[in-house]
């Protein structure tokens, strides 16, 4: 199994890909944004997807989309052919696609909108965090792609703050914040112990 950022190559799998997702959406009954081969064809062009293949058989896919002039990213388009669901493969597509937004578009903030508890745990593990509506992108052009959906009077509704989906969000920024507190943290807590060693040993040292 080869999971690779798609090139001309592998344009010929465009139409397999739109149907897959299509036919997987229906089977689980829930809305769906539709893509169209045309669509799918300018991520792989534009070197924004990553597809995965057992030798030449369509395996799986993803791509990246930019929203708010750069500051958002959206990985989208999540879909692996039945025979190969449960190895973990959407784990690796989903791992190569983050990897690959974060180098691409390092500022930006990654997102991303599902029903999918499958989705929704391999975005934990990666750093994403559950968010409302409000910290996605306010760019219209993406929330038009739900009007696909069979739920898209629901977001209407509600003047585009909640829906079915839960939004995720992973942010650069934040998590950099977060890193260097634990640093400084854990440099806190390892000096803080060094100190009590010390005093323990120094006593012992003076006791003896
Ligand atoms: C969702 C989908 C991509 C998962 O693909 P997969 O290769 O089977 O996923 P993985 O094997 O990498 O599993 C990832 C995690 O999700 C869990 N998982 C997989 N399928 C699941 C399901 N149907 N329900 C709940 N959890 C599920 C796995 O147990 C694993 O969790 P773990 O790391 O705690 O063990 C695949 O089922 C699919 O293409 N579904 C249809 C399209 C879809 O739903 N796309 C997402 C749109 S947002």
């Amino acid at each position: 199994m080869q999971v690779v950022i798609a090139n001309n190559s592998h344009i010929q799998y465009a139409q397999i890909i739109c149907d897959t997702i299509e036919e997987s959406a229906k089977q689980r009954g829930t809305g769906i944004a539709k893509r169209t081969p045309e669509y799918i064809i300018t991520k792989i062009q534009n070197g924004n997807a990553i597809i995965a293949l057992d030798g030449d058989k369509f395996a799986g896919f993803c791509y990246i989309e930019n929203w708010g002039h750069g500051k958002y990213v959206a990985n989208s388009g999540l879909i692996v052919v039945s025979d190969y669901r449960g190895q973990g493969l959407a784990t690796a597509i989903k791992s190569k696609t983050f990897e690959y937004s974060r180098e691409k578009f390092p500022e930006a903030k990654i997102f991303g909108i599902t029903t999918g508890l499958a989705v929704m745990k391999i975005n934990y593990d990666l750093g994403y965090e559950p968010v409302t509506f409000s910290e996605l992108t306010d760019d219209p052009a993406f929330w038009t792609g739900c009007q696909t959906c069979k739920n898209y009077d629901i977001l209407t509704r509600t003047d585009r703050k909640m829906c079915l989906c839960t939004g995720m969000l992973y942010d650069p920024a934040v998590k950099e914040k977060v890193k260097s507190h634990k640093h400084k943290y854990n440099g806190k807590v390892f000096k803080r112990l060094k100190s009590i060693k010390e005093s323990l040993f120094l006593k012992k040292d003076n006791q003896k």
